[in-house]
């Protein structure tokens, strides 16, 4: 028995989307150095070409909140192994603030994105028996929180998506996961973070008293994606340092 050859992803083509920058980005590099035959995938074009050519890797441009472009990154990308549908954005409004067509965009790309690329992807891993897709979702799909309505009901959709899709495709031998990552300082979070993060409100709430790290995000998603998790599928996995129990 060996917890290192499991780990390792020497062959397996994996595609991460969002790999521009954050969790992705730290995606990237960790399954680079686990040897994987890596595909990146973001809407912004020039970060994603600094990375892959920093990891001398493939590139994909494409826009997770247009159905054509999603499409058109599946039959680019051919046969994947490992699906991370990482790519996602943030809304953080008070709901009685929130305009429909920002409420829609993020719907479009945090929920029907990822489902668009869980059906064009997952189409040949159910032909070929085999394959991983994660998602990731956040606390909030289980806490909800302040400012994060709409958010935090679209990346529930996504795990509850992540359960029934699970079911279906756990009989070709085909996993479906998702994991449920709690506050990090990435770009996303920066507009946020100088009244989440200075004041102490949210941070007192977690029992590990320090927020993540996208290097914690990407340890998680690997492991969750790899041969060492291969009688998981269905489940969230929530990495928050105990935020949601607080
Ligand atoms: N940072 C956090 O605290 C946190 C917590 C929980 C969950 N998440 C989730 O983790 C994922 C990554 O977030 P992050 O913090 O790294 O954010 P980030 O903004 O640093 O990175 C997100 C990436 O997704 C890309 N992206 C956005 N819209 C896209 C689109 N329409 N098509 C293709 N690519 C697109 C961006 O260009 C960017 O490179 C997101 O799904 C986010 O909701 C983040």
């Amino acid at each position: 028995m060996s917890l290192g050859r499991d780990l390792d992803f020497t062959g397996r083509r994996v595609l991460v989307t969002g790999a521009a920058n954050g969790f992705g980005a730290a995606m990237a590099e960790l399954y680079a150095e686990h040897g994987a035959r890596l595909v990146l995938a973001d809407l912004e074009e020039a970060p994603l070409r600094a990375i892959a050519g920093r990891l001398g890797v493939e590139a994909m441009v494409f826009d997770q909140g247009d159905l054509a472009s999603v499409t058109a990154l599946a039959e680019q990308a051919g046969e994947v192994d490992v699906l991370v549908n990482n790519a996602g954005i943030l809304v953080a409004r008070p709901l009685l603030e929130t305009p429909m067509a920002d409420a829609a965009r993020l719907v479009n790309v945090d929920f029907l994105g990822v489902m668009a690329l869980m059906q064009a992807i997952g189409r040949g891993m159910v032909e070929r028996r085999r394959g991983v897709i994660l998602s990731i979702s956040s606390q909030t799909a289980f806490c909800g929180g302040e400012n994060r309505g709409v958010y935090a009901a679209a990346k529930a959709a996504v795990s509850q998506l992540t359960r029934a899709v699970a079911v279906e495709w756990g009989p070709y031998g085909v996993r479906v996961v998702c994991l449920a990552p709690g506050r990090a300082l990435t770009r996303m979070t920066a507009e946020t973070a100088r009244a989440d993060y200075s004041g102490d409100r949210g941070l007192a709430r977690v029992p590990l008293g320090r927020w993540g790290t996208a290097e914690e995000v990407a340890k998680m998603a690997l492991f969750l994606t790899s041969d060492a998790a291969g009688y998981v599928t269905g489940e969230t996995v929530i990495a928050d340092g105990g935020y949601v129990l607080g």
